[in-house]
């Protein structure tokens, strides 16, 4: 049984932060990280295999010893049918050995494809380079289903997936994104990361109905948060993590804390480019704003 505990107001990790994290340790309960920014992979053959970068491992170590650390993977493409990588799986789980992470998450998506079919897992691989969408149906379901339970074996601590972003949407699905999210919980055991950010940007780009996912949303499945920013490019909204938290995000962030108190994270993400914009004290106001709204409600 993995600790229930409620862990707060955190920062997903980017380089622009150091300093942030030494001057406003006040501010922010846990740090997230994403691992596969701290390591070069050289593939599936390459021995060693994962090279982590200089002085990583020991900030790491030192951050996880003054907070609660959790880790957001970027690199595993849990949505690609001809891959799945279990070496990356045994790399976050040696990570998960070094930091012990609360718990452990990735996107319900794919960027790594095969370039030959017939060599899949095993030959050279294309990234796209941009989380794209499962198409949520059953078979999709039991795949993803199986890798979640092979996950949760490997790896000692709780599993969760976000929600998708998506520029290009799949026709004629058998669910929802929110149904298929309902029924990989229960067959599996993961669970989820709602970022509302996501939400907002396919509500942007695509009309779908952000009351009506998290009406269907199962929340007693909803144990993080991600709330984020973006912006305008070519006719698009964007998920650029560019800067303040979208204002329509902090009204989700109210109404799904008020319905899921029991939610144990919410975490604000930027990218590093957007520092500029925000500096210390534009990070210290979107943290505080985050925790006056969790406050209200956990
Ligand atoms: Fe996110």
């Amino acid at each position: 049984m993995y600790s229930e505990q409620k862990l707060g107001i955190g920062l997903l990790f980017n380089p622009a932060l150091p300093q942030f994290l030494e001057t406003r340790p006040e501010s922010f309960d846990y740090l997230e990280v994403i691992p596969d920014r701290e390591w070069a992979d050289r593939g599936v053959h390459g021995s060693p295999r994962f090279l982590l970068l200089e002085q990583s491992l020991e900030f790491l170590e030192r951050s996880r010893e003054r907070k609660p650390m959790l880790c957001h993977s970027i690199g595993l493409s849990i949505g690609s049918a001809a891959i799945f990588d279990s070496g990356h799986v045994e790399q976050i789980r040696w990570l998960h050995q070094k930091l012990d992470f609360a718990w452990h998450s990735d996107h319900l998506s794919f960027s790594r494809l095969p370039q030959d079919l017939a060599a899949a897992g095993n030959g050279p691989e294309m990234h796209a380079a941009i989380s794209l969408p499962v198409p949520y149906d059953q078979q999709v379901l039991q795949l993803i289903a199986e890798r979640v339970r092979y996950i949760r074996a490997v790896i000692d601590c709780q599993f969760l997936l976000e929600n998708n972003v998506y520029y290009a949407a799949i026709p004629e699905e058998e669910m929802s994104e929110a149904e298929f999210l309902n029924r990989l919980c229960q067959v599996s055991g993961c669970g989820i990361l709602l970022d509302l950010h996501n939400l907002y940007v396919n509500s942007r780009n695509h009309g779908i109905s952000m009351e009506a996912f998290l009406r269907d949303i199962d929340l007693r499945h909803i144990v993080e948060i991600h709330v984020a920013g973006g912006d305008e490019l070519l006719g698009f909204y964007t998920d650029s993590h560019a800067g303040p938290v979208a204002e329509p995000v902090w009204e989700l962030l109210d109404e799904t804390l008020r319905a899921a108190p029991w939610i144990r994270a919410v975490t604000f993400e930027f990218h590093e480019s957007s520092y500029p914009l925000l500096k210390t004290e534009g990070i210290a106001a979107q943290l505080a704003r985050a925790r006056r709204i969790w406050e209200r409600h956990c």
